[in-house]
């Protein structure tokens, strides 16, 4: 395969191409390498780059220049297929990076367009962009590095690139997990940092399960978000479970905004008590605990619990288990202390809200599972009634998650479909390989 890369800055590449795997492709004669300059297919006195069109938007690649430089090498190895690399590109991940690679040996000519400045004309980018490639949300100076990670990444999945040893089925981002945690030999202790005694054991299947086990560690508690979309199978989905920290969910009936925004009780409602336990059953949550201090209202849910614990087994096994977890109590501070007693660690307060309420310092997103699952501990999901959770509670809280919001004005749901959503955002996995 015949690569062209074109650039501002040639010289950059001197040393890449020039180094390691890449330049082994070329010795092995799997690709060539062709840098070229914008500036060669500038005429004398015409520049790279002109104005944007419009007020104060900085300077760009010329459509022309782009033009020359595309025909001349399309003349010189054949029509090529051109990446154009742009933060507003198709995202490179393994998958791309894998599927790249096809391409690139499909093809007898790819060419890499890296910008500069303001990047390159747009109908340049319309006339001949076949793909446009970002390396991730942040913006560089120019493509040049951009196109350097898009040939380490998909190169490596040229046969022949990488030895078998390495393999790149393996790696991280190429299935559930990241790659397992790996050390150089000898397995000797290094400055108090030991290697664990399983990987010398010589028993494969353990050190297998082992670095499996290690690598779903690492995925759930750092990256939730690759995790959440790539689970493949079930045998992965019960080894994410396995890492996630114990999540439990409180409804509180006390401490809560009443009328003319003060604080009191409200009464339950068996409809949330049913749906909110089904929910918690689907997600894993340990225990659902209803928190209300009045009496009346815990003879009515014992009442409920009693039939569930009993005649509503036969009437409906699957309702029962959901029950099951639920749990009456008289106080937050009672839930936190059962919590703790079970768990031998307090749990992080995550409370939540339609509203905005709260210090920033508190805030997180349904992104931020990593901020709280660092800590090792037990997460107590907050959820309220009546005009939702008071101040003071949420000011005793670790962390407090942002309303959930949709396009309109209105997100005034029920607790039980708030309970719903924020379970999945927060929880919830896609599996990719049903069988
Ligand atoms: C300063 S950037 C232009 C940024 C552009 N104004 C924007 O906000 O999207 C100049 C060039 O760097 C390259 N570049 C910058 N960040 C990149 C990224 N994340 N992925 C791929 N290329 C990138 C592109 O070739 C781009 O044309």
């Amino acid at each position: 395969m015949n690569i062209s890369i074109a650039t501002v800055f040639p010289d950059l590449y001197r040393d890449f191409l020039n180094t390691s795997l890449i330049k082994r492709l070329q010795e092995k004669e799997i690709a060539s390498y062709d840098v070229v300059s914008f500036s060669s297919f500038c005429n004398p006195k015409e520049r790279i780059d002109a104005p944007a069109v419009g007020h104060g938007a900085g300077m760009v690649i010329r459509p022309e220049v782009v033009e020359r430089l595309v025909d001349a090498q399309d003349k010189k190895w054949g029509k090529s297929y051109k990446i154009f690399l742009t933060p507003q590109g198709k995202k490179l991940d393994q998958t791309l990076s894998e599927q790249l690679a096809k391409i690139f040996q499909e093809q007898k000519h790819v060419m890499l367009l890296a910008g500069r400045y303001e990047g390159i004309d747009q109908r340049a980018h319309e006339e001949y962009a076949d793909l446009e490639v970002s390396i991730g949300d942040y913006v560089l100076m120019g493509g040049d590095l951009a196109a350097m990670v898009l040939l380490e990444a998909v190169m490596r999945y040229v046969p022949g690139v990488v030895g078998k040893d390495d393999s790149v089925a393996m790696d991280s981002f190429s299935g559930t997990f990241v790659d397992f945690p790996t050390y150089a030999t000898p397995a000797k202790d290094w400055r108090g940092h030991s290697v664990p005694e399983i990987l010398t054991s010589g028993n494969h299947a353990a050190l297998k399960n082992h670095r499996n086990d290690k690598a779903a560690q690492r995925s759930v508690r750092g990256h939730f978000g690759w995790v959440k979309n790539h689970c493949r199978t079930k045998e992965d989905k019960s080894l994410v479970s396995k890492h996630m920290p114990h999540h439990y969910l409180v409804l509180m009936h006390d401490n809560v905004l009443v009328q003319d925004g003060k604080i009191g009780t409200s009464s339950v409602t068996t409809l949330d008590i049913h749906d909110i336990a089904r929910s918690c059953c689907t997600y894993g949550v340990k225990n659902y605990f209803l928190v209300t201090p009045l009496v009346d209202q815990h003879k009515i849910v014992e009442t409920m619990l009693n039939f569930w614990h009993g005649a509503g087994i036969d009437y409906n096994r699957g309702r029962a288990q959901a029950v099951d977890l639920v749990q009456l109590s008289q106080s937050l501070d009672q839930v936190i202390a059962d919590i703790e007693k079970k768990e031998g660690k307090k749990p992080l307060l995550v409370a939540t809200s339609a509203k905005q309420q709260g210090d920033a310092s508190q805030r997180i997103t349904f992104f931020d599972q990593d901020k709280v699952w660092v800590h090792d501990r037990p997460v107590l999901l907050i959820f309220g009634t009546a005009k939702g959770l008071s101040d003071e509670l949420i000011n005793r809280c670790d962390f407090l998650l942002l309303p959930i919001d949709g396009f309109t004005e209105f997100n005034h749901l029920s607790v039980r479909s708030a309970a719903a959503i924020i379970l999945d955002r927060w929880m919830g996995i896609n599996l990719t390989e049903v069988d």
